[in-house]
């Protein structure tokens, strides 16, 4: 089964899944953002990172392996060696890469190996769960992954190696783009006028007092300020500054509407950045308008996953990231828990992104002062 299959069944089950995200968002952030109610400092980056990472485990591995610190460690080392060691080797030519990989690349088998080790006894243990056990089957991508290898023709396939390596791969896709994100929401969140703060916060208590105070998918549905929040944040700062990366595929090459002829292998993409800063598609481009009010520039309520050629944070076309359906519903818990039960002081100046290449990313070493809300 594809990834992109995968991520199919993951949108599919978000709406039943959002009680165990919530969960353990409520569990994680208590250990990262603390309980205490006198105010304190918070490395943002770092604390997010780490919710973001257990939540979604909850939802790839259950709550056993999520929960456990030396796991995570060990996917998030691998995800931060991958594109590292990926960047290095194309730098050497190509009649050399064969030669200097294994070496490069070793760190990253040794922290992959390692994550197999972890995941192996529980992939083990599901595999031979007998037919009278499926009803008590747990709903998370493993076992979504172990169900589709029982049913492919290859072999390979049920191997807990290769479902380890398919699992660790999903973890590379997803902690890093939520969590490049979210830090930047909680940084906008920070140094918005006060007063959107304030708003977004009512929303949520009003919708918990109108959904009986259950955190589902119909609370969800309702924190449209919070969305919008998101939305303009990750219009202003989405990480890649051009995206939509396609290859002509044509051994012909392709020639563009307005003339431009592009060879074979040529890589192309829209430039996002410019694209989101737009006078003329956003008005006041670069001054974010957070709570989706008149005159802001999410005024039409779209959401902070439609994307359209204005809007390009999850890409664009067939190609668009399947899994932003699960992201925003996860972003929405994460966000909505940390604003309702946590005062955020007033940053007058927003701690500025760091440029690494064509890569934006959010400032690693920012810290928000926090104090736990009393309930
Ligand atoms: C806020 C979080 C996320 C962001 C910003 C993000 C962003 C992106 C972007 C920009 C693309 C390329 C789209 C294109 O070229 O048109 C992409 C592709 C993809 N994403 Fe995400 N993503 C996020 C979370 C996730 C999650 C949670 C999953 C799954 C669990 C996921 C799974 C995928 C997959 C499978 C693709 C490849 C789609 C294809 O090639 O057809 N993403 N994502």
């Amino acid at each position: 089964m594809s990834s992109y299959r995968k991520t199919a069944t993951l949108t599919r089950s978000t709406p039943n899944l959002i009680p165990v995200i919530y969960d353990e968002v409520a569990v994680s952030s208590d250990e990262d953002w603390g309980t205490n109610a006198n105010w304190h400092e918070v490395n943002v980056y770092n604390a997010v990172q780490h919710i973001i990472a257990r939540a979604s485990n909850r939802v790839f591995v259950g709550q056993e392996l999520c929960r456990n610190e030396e796991m995570l460690k060990v996917a998030q080392r691998w995800s931060v060696l991958f594109p590292i060691s990926g960047m290095i080797l194309r730098q050497i030519p190509e009649l050399l890469r064969p030669l200097v990989a294994p070496l490069i690349t070793s760190p990253n088998h040794w922290y992959a190996r390692r994550f197999i080790k972890y995941l192996k006894p529980e992939i083990l243990r599901r595999q031979s769960a007998t037919a009278a056990d499926s009803k008590e089957k747990p709903n998370d991508f493993m076992q979504w992954t172990i169900d589709a290898a029982e049913r492919s023709d290859l072999e390979a396939e049920r191997s807990p190696r290769i479902i380890a390596l398919r699992i660790l791969a999903t973890i590379f896709g997803t902690i890093h783009t939520s969590t490049f994100i979210t830090s930047n929401i909680v940084l906008d969140l920070a140094s918005c006028d006060p007063e959107n703060l304030s708003e977004i916060r009512q929303e949520i208590r009003d919708a918990l007092v109108n959904n009986d105070n259950k955190w589902d998918k119909s609370l969800v549905q309702r924190l449209v300020k919070l969305d919008s929040s998101m939305r303009e944040s990750a219009r202003l700062r989405t990480f890649t500054l051009t995206n939509v990366l396609r290859r002509v595929v044509n051994p012909k090459g392709l020639v563009t509407p307005d003339g431009a002829k592009l060879p074979y292998g040529a890589l192309i993409g829209l430039p996002t950045m410019g694209i989101h800063n737009d006078e003329d598609i956003y008005k006041d481009a670069a001054n974010e308008k957070p709570t989706g009010k008149s005159g802001s520039n999410n005024a039409g309520g779209r959401s902070f996953v439609s994307v359209s050629p204005k809007y390009h944070p999850f890409g664009l076309g067939r190609h668009a990231c399947p899994g932003r359906f699960f992201a925003s519903a996860e972003l929405r818990l994460l966000l909505a828990y940390l604003v309702l039960n946590y005062d955020i002081e007033h940053q007058p100046e927003r701690v500025a992104p760091q440029y690494v290449g064509t890569v934006l990313l959010p400032p690693s070493k920012a810290t928000v002062r926090v104090r736990r809300i009393a309930k």
